[in-house]
């Protein structure tokens, strides 16, 4: 683990990578339905890699040094702000940074009285919770409907007060692949004089070409009234290697309270669009290749295929028993739990099951009266093996179903809910829970319902909690 004495060939060194992804999920091939977009064509993807290599050295932090990063991020942004309603955008590192910058541009927009506040629903992503945490931004949860799992315009009317400097909606929220209803939403903000930020990390550059290829996707960027900022992921549906997101500001006024200069040390001068200062140019590199390699046709016809795939997974999964499409989701992000009758199963056994079987499924925790189930986001690559992953559905739930709920050991539940973290040591924290058979160290494929099933067992508040406690853990 220590640094050699003696520096090593990059043979060895690529040797070594290898051995070290060797227990990794696939990043291609469609089996992992989170965390990657594969477009199924690998000259794209290897495009981007060549260009993010190209600019690998290259730091952003001063665009008077560099200005093939202002040239690339204005053609990048460029094309954002050209499909979703035009605005003044900036390229950041993901969905989490673009939502930390638009909670800022809102909170340095006016005074308030009292700390200023967010009005969230329930569904958006924790990004905003990020957020205001590190912002001093309280978050008013907003309720969603139980059974379309979208914001209701009327709660968030509710949730505004004084404070309130932004409004939340997402285009569609993550967990059920829902659109809020966002003219009403954004309407409402308009009419109260607050902002109104539109997520569409996930569905920014999904929806447009899905609405192309003949979904119906209602209006939901920038040029609705009332919306002031948006963000949409490259890493995302776009299908750009990590590190890129684009947040737009309706106003390019608002962009700069996104902005952030400091001249109060005796060093160079600091100007910084985004969190981070000294960065990469890599990843938009990566981005704007992206972007040329697929250019229009390529994104429409992945919308086409992404399209097809999911019609046929929604439909396959309302055939298996034991299974239920939950909400009715207009993107490409599909969640399934399971039914109330005899039929059901544990949704987080399924999940384990699949992975024996080499696919990973998303397991989702039961939240704010929304059940625990599975989440799969169908990409382009999807369509080719979306019967086998049928399959594997439809096997993983029988396997489930023959193997019953997680078996948890008696009293674990309430051991973990009492535990006083503050006393425990991260060694102590891992062996209790290797006591109780989940071993924090291993590698592999681990199975996760007995976690599942704990944490799904807790609040919230204590999940955190256990999550953060189980971070330290894995690296000790
Ligand atoms: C709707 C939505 N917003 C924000 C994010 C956060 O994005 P990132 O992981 O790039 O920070 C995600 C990630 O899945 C998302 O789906």
């Amino acid at each position: 683990m220590s640094l050699p004495d003696k520096g090593r060939s990059t043979d060895e060194l690529l040797a070594e990578i290898a051995r070290l992804k060797q227990d990794d999920l696939p990043v291609r091939g469609g089996k992992v339905t989170a965390y990657v977009y594969d477009t199924g064509r690998p000259e794209v993807h290897e495009a981007a890699a060549r260009a993010y290599f190209e600019m690998l050295e290259v730091n952003t932090l001063d665009p008077t040094a560099f200005p093939s990063v202002v040239e690339m991020e204005k053609q990048v942004v460029g094309a954002v702000a050209e499909q979703l309603g035009g605005g003044s955008g900036i390229f950041t590192s993901g969905g989490t940074e673009s939502i930390m910058l638009a909670v800022k541009a809102a909170r340095d927009s006016r005074e308030t009285a009292g700390r200023p506040r967010m009005a969230v629903p329930v569904t958006a992503h924790p990004a905003f919770h990020k957020a205001g945490h590190y912002l001093g931004v309280v978050v008013d949860a907003v309720p969603v409907d139980p059974v379309t799992f979208r914001a209701s315009p009327a709660d968030v009317e509710a949730a505004i007060t004084e404070d309130t400097v932004l409004v939340v909606a997402s285009a569609p929220s993550y967990p059920q692949g829902v659109i809020d209803p966002i003219a009403e939403i954004a309407g409402i903000a308009a009419a109260r004089g607050v902002l109104c930020h539109v997520d569409a990390c996930v569905g920014g550059w999904l929806l447009p070409w899905l609405r192309e290829a003949g979904a119906e996707v209602p209006p939901f960027d920038l040029s609705v009234p009332g919306v002031t900022s948006l963000s949409c992921d490259l890493h995302k549906f776009g299908y750009a290697p990590k590190g890129a997101s684009v947040v737009l500001f309706a106003d390019p006024a608002l962009r700069r309270r996104a902005y952030f200069a400091s001249a109060s040390w005796p060093g160079y001068t600091v100007i910084n669009a985004t969190v981070q200062s000294s960065k990469s140019a890599g990843p938009l590199g990566g981005a704007w290749a992206t972007f040329q390699a697929l250019g229009r046709e390529g994104y429409l016809e992945l919308g086409r295929t992404t399209l097809a795939a999911a019609r046929e997974l929604r439909e396959g999964i309302a055939k298996i028993p034991g299974l239920r499409v939950l909400g009715d989701p207009e993107s490409a992000l599909i969640a399934f739990g399971s039914t109330e009758d005899a039929d059901g199963v544990d949704v987080f056994v399924l999940s384990d099951e699949a992975r024996k079987r080499g696919w990973f499924l998303q397991p989702q925790l039961s939240y704010a009266g929304i059940p625990a189930n599975i989440h799969i986001t169908v990409t382009g690559v999807t369509l080719r093996g979306v019967e086998a992953m049928l399959e594997v559905i439809a096997e993983a739930t029988e396997a489930a179903r023959e193997r019953g709920p997680a078996e948890l050991p008696e009293g674990l539940v309430e051991l973990v809910a009492g535990l006083d973290l503050d006393a425990l040591d991260d060694a102590a924290f891992g062996e209790l829970a290797a006591a109780v058979g989940v071993d924090l160290g291993g590698s592999g494929q681990p199975e996760m319902a007995v976690v599942n099933a704990v944490l799904d067992a807790l609040p919230a508040d204590r999940r955190e909690a256990i999550l953060i406690r189980f971070l330290s853990v894995i690296y000790a």
